[in-house]
């Protein structure tokens, strides 16, 4: 079974890009699941729910969010409704939103998707250990296999997560700094890991947005209105490789952009 993970999607332009690009990987890789973060989709201020239909369209089966999830109002209703479609960090207060994990069908098997959200650096939301743990406990028995989308800034908390779950996730990567890092790895207990799986977006910005907004606003510290970088797209991922007869044990994680 290869499922395919892609790296926070900035921008429409990335949306249009990803429509032309996804289906030949998918075919090329004879990927069974994509997996997409989509916090970005829709200019860097969240997801529209049109734009939320897009992503999919472009054969994209399942979305994760971040720290942008709540920027567009009207995905709030889209959240509650289409758990099986996308989800956001589990670790936001009880009451928000959406749905933090979801099973979901591949191949006849039941995949587990977790979607946690750091708390170095950002936001302080609830413990991410304890939220990932409490969704295990909760769906004890009704999944095959795991996938985790640790949404978060800091290298040695995306780290720590995952060997926390080494073993119960079969794959764990993280999202929001934009950059793929090239150090995938199968963990000592059988967990696919990369720390940041990066971005599907502009290559010349700052992280897909415009450098200049970026940059006044670290320079001169005034309010600036961040817009996505012009020039050309790439699309960053990594592919996971797993046995299904040899209980989903890791073939490989394989970085690839496009
Ligand atoms: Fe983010
Ligand atoms: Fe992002």
């Amino acid at each position: 079974m290869n499922i395919l993970a892609v790296g926070d999607i900035v921008g429409i332009r990335a949306i249009e890009y990803l429509k032309k690009v996804l289906w030949t990987q998918r075919e090329t890789y004879k990927i069974d699941f994509v997996v997409a973060n989509a916090e970005n989709a829709s200019d860097i201020y969240g997801l529209s729910p049109n734009d939320a239909q897009t992503v999919l369209d472009c054969g994209v089966d399942l979305m994760t969010m971040g720290n942008h999830t709540f920027d567009k109002r009207s995905l709030y209703t889209y959240l509650d409704d289409n758990p099986d479609k996308i989800i956001r960090p589990v670790n936001y207060p009880s009451g928000s939103p959406g749905y933090g994990s979801s099973v979901v069908r591949v191949n006849g098997f039941r995949l587990l998707c977790i979607n946690v959200q750091g708390t170095a650096f950002m936001t302080p939301l609830n413990d991410p250990f304890e939220s990932v743990e409490t969704v295990l406990e909760a769906e004890d028995g009704n999944y095959d296999l795991a996938l985790l989308d640790i949404h978060a800034e800091a290298t040695s908390e995306k780290y720590a997560i995952a060997r926390y779950f080494d073993g119960r996730i079969n794959m764990i990567f993280g999202t929001h700094t934009h950059v793929q890092t090239a150090d995938e790895k199968i963990l000592e207990k059988g967990s696919a890991y990369i720390t940041d799986i990066g971005m599907t977006g502009p290559v010349n910005g700052i992280l897909g947005t415009d450098s200049h907004a970026v940059i006044t606003r670290m320079k001169n510290h005034m309010p600036s209105r961040f817009s996505v970088a012009d020039g050309e797209i790439e699309m960053r991922g990594v592919i996971f490789s797993l046995d299904e007869y040899n209980n989903f044990k890791i073939n490989y994680i394989r970085r690839i952009y496009v």
